[in-house]
């Protein structure tokens, strides 16, 4: 991977932001696996080659949540938008819409 995560020199960001663009990276990475899987299963005609990546992507889901969490645990207004976006039924838009309210009640 490189250092490619840090758009700033790395040794101007504080050890917290570093943590934080290491764990985005790895948030991205999982991510883009699990849209790799998603292909792979799409095509894959062997039922066990099958089942296998679908146990990878499971995985995956997993690596992606865990890090998705910690980033939130670090950023309170991200916290909040996702809390007014995430497991919530309805219009998704007007659920970020609040979400946005909400951030900004953090001000
Ligand atoms: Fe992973």
């Amino acid at each position: 991977m490189g250092f490619d995560q840090y758009h700033e020199p790395a040794n101007e960001l504080s050890q917290e932001t570093r943590t934080f663009a290491r764990i985005i990276a790895s948030l991205k990475e999982e991510c883009e696996a699990i849209g790799w899987y998603e292909q792979r299963i799409s095509v894959e005609q062997d039922p066990d080659a099958k089942k296998i990546m679908q146990h990878s992507q499971e995985e995956e889901f997993l690596h992606f949540s865990m890090d998705l969490e910690f980033l939130l645990r670090r950023n309170p207004k991200w916290r909040v938008a996702a809390k007014n976006v995430l497991f919530h039924e309805g219009d998704i838009i007007e659920n970020a819409e609040q979400g946005e309210e909400a951030e900004d009640k953090l001000k």
